[in-house]
């Protein structure tokens, strides 16, 4: 078939394009286009060329994997070709690749295959060979076949180890695997790298790449890099596993580290659920995943499937929606909220991140907008984190227009005009407007109203903004002198919500303690410190008596907080508001305190927790009133054993402690 001149230019076009993209991405670590931009045009040329199979060449970027390699390391080519990935977006394409699989192996359509189901670690591939049971070499993937020799700085890696021993060690191992930097490192090696004037990296994957690709290996051992395996290849004549499922066991039983939660399951319902527990588990994971991958687990069908180009049909990649994206800057708007706090806000061009439209990206305040430098016109990299509020990353400075101007922050409060002023040792500017700046006046009853608080259905943002500009609520008291003849003076407002709405008030004077002290929006103190505070004081006597150093004897309760607290009981203002709304009725249970099924319950944590942090699984247990202990004892009530345990484990078992894992320990968490 003859080939269109129009489609051979859009080819070579795409072609180059991608070329481009793969050269900053894999070799210079400073990736141009977003995934899914990269992805979009590299379906193109697949769809380009399976209608004119005769444009796939040898070089066809379809057929290489990656980039060719950075010229200054030994060039190392491998036994077996380091593969890639093909990418399922949707369950159909999972679906679409199960049925191939049937396909392929000659099976009925309605047979069920083993699959196993991993975590999918975003970092950079690499090989690594042991002889003997010993590290002899390590290699980046680089085009797929021939890769750079980074043995020197692997070794810097502890996750991975340097000597493995096992009865039925082959004398050639390869395993393959993911090195990528944990979140919090990476974090902090950007904070290293702006203090130095250096360039900072833009996700951990390419600050990973950039330390695994060091030529000075006591660079590599300076920044925190961790390894998970996924590949075991051996090349002996013998076979001995017939799983990848019995590999992945292999390679935990010899020292390496594996995907946590693997499933072997036959269903494909099962993958999608395993999809959706690990997309919800993510946020909280330590490190970066951007999907999940599908196996076939017997190793005879592997084989026999086999695979085309850059990668197998026996696996599949099922991404996660991509959290990255770039867009445009159309304003930047200035929001005052409960506390007088002036947060710039970007206003951007819509764009879907993750499944979700985005069309704002807080720039968190003065000083923080300054050193991003973004302005109005500018082209931003966004990024979504799960749950979390989508955030600019940075400005792409190559897409500046010469005629955009520096933000100017404003110098008054943009809602009343006062003075703004900003508190030494804090990067914020506040109004100085209080009560009389309608802005801070509305984020106050928002909070007291919202369902965390006093919880009062009905009553949103521009009913509280209305109540305000008719001076019918000033102080939070004035919410339960309405009536249904005031409210429906309203606009929009007709008879039957406003009696919902008197209904609603009148039910939300029947509270808890700690959402009570949630409600009055004491700065710094969020529903946990709340709880705290009611664990210890018990009573609002005990809690507006206190001193400033009963506060910050509280564990968790820092000198600001402290500070707070003090300031805002010192208040007449204050005590006034909370004397009226007592007096109109507003009350909760007494012992309310005590009543958490953890409290006092003790617990002690061993081994590393796949998706949480210690930190924050003991911040959330103390959270609930219960205890974290260091050592096991028979007076322990849980014992929580994530991976890689040791002796509390065996301790624990043999005084009869009751031992949890991090599934049931978040149930118990979730039903206190
Ligand atoms: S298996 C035969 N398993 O993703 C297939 N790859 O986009 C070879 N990756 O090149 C890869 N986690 O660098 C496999 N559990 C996992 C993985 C994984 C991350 C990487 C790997 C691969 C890339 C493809």
């Amino acid at each position: 078939m003859t080939i269109p001149d129009a489609v051979k230019k859009k080819y070579k076009k795409l072609s180059g394009i991608v070329r481009d993209a793969n050269q900053k991405y894999f070799i210079e670590n400073e990736p141009e286009l977003t995934d899914s931009e990269y992805d979009n045009i590299f379906h193109q040329i697949q769809k380009l060329e399976k209608k004119y199979p005769e444009l796939n060449d040898d070089n066809s970027l379809t057929n290489t994997v990656g980039s060719k390699v950075a010229n200054n390391f030994k060039k190392i080519e491998h036994r077996t070709p380091l593969l890639s990935l093909n990418n399922a977006h949707t369950k159909e394409d999972v679906t679409a690749f199960h049925n191939r699989v049937l396909k392929l192996l000659d099976f009925p359509s309605d047979s069920k295959v083993r699959y196993c189901a991993e975590y999918k670690f975003d970092g950079l591939a690499v090989s690594l060979i042991y002889q003997n049971g010993k590290l002899y070499q390590g290699a980046t993937r680089g085009d797929g076949y021939i890769g750079e020799d980074i043995t020197r700085n692997l070794n810097q890696i502890d996750s991975i180890p340097k000597k493995i021993k096992h009865d039925d060690l082959p004398k050639w191992l390869e395993i393959r695997g993911e090195v990528f930097m944990h979140k919090e490192d990476f974090f902090s090696l950007n904070r290293y790298q702006e203090k130095r004037g250096l360039k900072p990296f833009a996700n951990p994957r390419n600050a990973a790449a950039g330390s695994v690709r060091q030529l000075d290996p006591d660079v590599t051992a300076n920044r925190k890099l961790a390894f998970y395996a996924y590949s075991l290849l051996t090349y002996e004549k013998k076979n001995q596993f017939s799983h990848h499922s019995e590999k992945l066991k292999f390679m935990k039983e010899i020292g390496f580290p594996v995907s946590p939660n693997c499933r072997v399951v036959d269903k494909i319902s099962c993958l999608f659920e395993f999809y959706n527990r690990t997309s919800s588990a993510r946020e909280k994971m330590q490190y970066e995943i951007d999907g999940v991958v599908y196996k076939v687990d017997k190793l005879e069908y592997q084989e026999k499937i086999g695979g085309i180009g850059r990668a197998p049909r026996y696996a599949i990649a099922h991404k996660f929606p991509p959290v990255w994206e770039t867009t445009k800057v159309r304003s930047i708007e200035i929001q005052v909220g409960r506390t007088g706090a002036l947060t710039p806000v970007a206003i951007l061009d819509p764009i879907k991140i993750g499944g979700v439209t985005v069309s704002k990206a807080t720039l968190h305040n003065k000083v923080e907008l300054e050193r991003k430098d973004v302005r109005v016109g500018d082209f931003v990299e966004i990024r979504r984190a799960g749950d979390v509020i989508p955030e600019i990353v940075k400005v792409l400075l190559q897409k500046r227009q010469t005629n955009v101007n520096k933000y100017k922050f404003p110098e008054k409060c943009p809602v009343c005009s006062s003075k703004v002023e900003g508190e030494e040792g804090e990067n914020i500017l506040r109004c100085i407007g209080a009560i009389s700046c309608s802005a801070q006046q509305s984020g106050m009853f928002t909070h007291f109203v919202s369902r965390k608080a006093l919880n009062i259905e009905g009553i949103g943002n521009r009913l509280i903004d209305q109540l305000i500009k008719e001076k019918l609520i000033v102080r939070f008291d004035d919410l339960f002198s309405l009536s249904v003849e005031k409210l429906q003076k309203l606009d929009r407002v007709g008879s039957k919500s406003a009696e919902n709405i008197v209904d609603a008030i009148e039910r939300s004077k029947q509270t808890t303690f700690p959402k009570f002290i949630f409600s009055l929006g004491i700065r710094n103190v969020g529903e946990g410190t709340a709880k705290l505070l009611t664990q210890h004081f018990g009573s609002l006597e005990n809690l507006m008596g206190a001193s400033y150093c009963e506060y910050k004897k509280i564990h968790d309760i820092g000198p600001t907080v402290a500070k707070n607290l003090i300031n805002f009981f010192a208040d007449p203002t204050n005590v006034n508001t909370i004397n009226r709304l007592i007096s109109k009725g507003v009350t909760w249970s007494k012992n309310e305190t005590n009543k958490t099924k953890l409290h006092k319950k003790k617990v002690v944590f061993t081994g590393s927790l796949p998706n949480i942090s210690r930190d924050s699984a003991k911040d959330i247990w103390e959270n609930k009133g219960g205890v974290v202990l260091n050592s096991v004892s028979s007076k322990v009530d849980y014992l929580v054993s994530g991976e890689n345990t040791g002796n509390k484990l065996l301790l624990a078992k043999k005084l009869g402690v009751n031992i949890i894992n991090e599934k049931e320990f978040f149930e118990l968490i979730n039903d206190a």
